[in-house]
């Protein structure tokens, strides 16, 4: 399936299943904003938990906080997100559309790096298991071409970025001739930054002193208690403040579903350490944020590290970990060496100390952070999209049929466990099928299904990623036995009912997944 239909399909999947579906959509819907829906908040609730199980239950030294959405409208000033959070917009006279310049010359480097992968598709294809793609690229001329047009490009938006130099990002535009995708029309306007911050108003009070900004990052919460959460919980450097929460910012182009939406949740840890020792702390955090990736089951393949070209203000190296999401490798999560930069700003502005005092050293100082920022909203559309397949399975007639089933891991999946009668008419196996469930609900996620043919509710739980159903039959009333089928292998396994709960909590059991930490 091309890529794009696999992500029409990944869309309209989520909502016909109940994962995910549009704002308000009684009123045509809010662009960029999304509601989960029942399956949707389990998953990602279950992606949440390890996320923070995998953080703050396997680290003894990081702790949690939940800090408010408002802060006080001096934390952005000193954070820099007032004179910096911003992005470059442009538009085009022809279609009077509204674009994110840097996106549009990253688009037009998409096509160039598209162009070196067919090259070397088609080599592959010519010259079998001899193919060696590293000399490949090194001696092939028309790659060779394509890859010093990229780097050409991708060190220009780098310095225009860096500079705030929005002459030379129109100018790009314009030079590489890169078009208007409604109109076709090279005529842009001049480009001019764009702050992302969404405001309100604070109560009665008027003007700059009462405007409060929805956070553009939970990150600012954890800074401003970094002292808070210190002396109460008594810890020494190196240690870390996590946090889940949302964050808001005022997308000008949000596109490709919940990738980028105006309202998201972020995963967010910052680790306080010793000036000096970033780069050692920084190489920690990249290999393990990966690792908890890796842990998931998704191959290493969909996964590659892009070091930013050009640093956010506030970084004195940053990563970001890239997933192969349908339209291509693009940011799941970041990992940033912030520097001292936010605890010093906020001690400048507030007048109050954030210092830390090292025992060892006998002199006290501003830790320095690197911060590990994921999406969690990117994470369940990364998960879907590796999950989702179409497969060819034989049916209850051994004839093949194409089944849709979403291959979540187990510890994540929405439903752990569905129960279901053979028959809904038959009054022996419901009310048996609901005394299984009454037993299995209070070990993990289950539901009750008795609509429909056995085979169409196998299919049902196939699509919302059910990893196991238990079957109630005529047998079941002789010997209290089911029926346990597996989402994956389809193989159906006969058990005692008592038995059920331990089998498939050993199977779907995060503490699996965190013993590989
Ligand atoms: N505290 C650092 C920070 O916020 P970021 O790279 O701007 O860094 C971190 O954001 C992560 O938040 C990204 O890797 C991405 O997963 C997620 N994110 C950022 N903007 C988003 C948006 N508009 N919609 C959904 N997720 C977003």
């Amino acid at each position: 399936m091309a890529q794009d239909d696999k992500f029409k399909k990944l869309v309209s999947h989520c909502k016909e299943y109940g994962f995910i579906f549009q704002s308000s959509e009684v009123y045509d819907g809010l662009s960029a904003v999304y509601d989960y829906g029942p399956y949707g908040v389990e998953l990602k609730n279950n992606i949440k938990k390890y996320w923070w199980d995998s953080m703050v239950q396997m680290h003894e030294n990081i702790v949690g906080i939940d800090a408010a959405i408002f802060m006080h409208p001096k934390t952005w000033k000193a954070s820099g997100h007032v004179d910096a959070f911003s992005d470059p917009l442009v538009d085009n006279k022809g279609s009077n559309k509204r674009y994110r310049a840097d996106q549009l010359i990253e688009g037009y480097m998409d096509k160039i790096e598209g162009k070196i992968n067919k090259e070397i598709t088609k080599a592959k294809k010519r010259f079998g298991d001899a193919f060696d793609e590293a000399e490949f690229r090194k001696t092939n001329g028309r790659v060779l071409a394509n890859l010093e047009k990229f780097e050409a490009v991708r060190l220009r938006l780098a310095a225009a970025m860096t500079n705030e130099d929005m002459a030379d990002l129109k100018a790009m535009l314009q030079e590489y001739k890169i078009n208007c995708p409604v109109s076709g029309s090279n005529d842009w306007t001049d480009v001019r930054m764009f702050n992302l911050m969404f405001y309100t108003q604070l109560g009665n009070v008027a003007g700059e002193e009462g405007k409060l900004y929805l956070r553009p990052e939970t990150a600012q919460g954890i800074f401003v208690n970094f002292l808070n959460v210190q002396k109460t919980t008594r810890q020494k450097l190196p240690f870390g403040i996590a946090q889940i929460g949302k964050a808001f910012r005022n997308e000008i182009v949000a596109r490709q579903f919940i990738f980028r939406m105006r309202e998201f949740e972020q995963m967010e840890m910052q680790f306080f350490i010793k000036p000096g020792t970033q780069k050692e702390w920084y190489a920690y955090w990249k290999e393990y944020r990966l690792k908890w990736h890796k842990s998931l089951g998704t191959p290493a393949e969909k996964f590659r590290f892009h070091d930013h070209d050009n640093l956010a203000f506030y970084a004195d190296a940053a990563v970001d970990i890239e997933f192969e999401f349908p339209f291509g490798f693009k940011e799941l999560e970041g990992i940033h060496s912030r520097t001292n930069h936010d605890l010093s700003s906020h001690q400048e502005l507030s007048g109050r100390k954030l210092q830390y005092f090292d025992p060892q050293e006998n002199e006290s100082y501003v830790p320095y952070v690197v911060e590990t920022s994921i999406g969690c909203d990117r994470m369940f559309l990364a998960m879907m999209s590796h999950a989702l397949q179409d497969e060819i399975v034989p049916d209850a007639k051994g004839k093949d049929s194409t089944r849709t089933v979403l291959k979540l891991p187990p510890a994540l999946a929405p439903n752990k466990c569905a129960v279901l009668p053979l028959l809904k008419n038959k009054e022996e196996l419901t009310s048996k099928a609901r005394e299984v469930f009454d037993k299995l609900k209070i070990h993990f996620k289950c539901q009750y299904d008795e609509k429909d043919a056995i085979g169409r509710r196998y299919r049902r739980q196939d699509a919302i990623g059910t990893p196991y159903c238990v079957t109630i039959d005529f047998d079941t009333l002789e010997d209290n036995t089911v029926t346990i089928r597996d989402r994956d292998t389809l193989e159906q396994i006969r058990v005692a009912i008592d038995e059920v709960a331990d089998i498939v909590s050993k199977k779907v059991d995060m503490k699996h997944l965190l013993a590989a930490f």
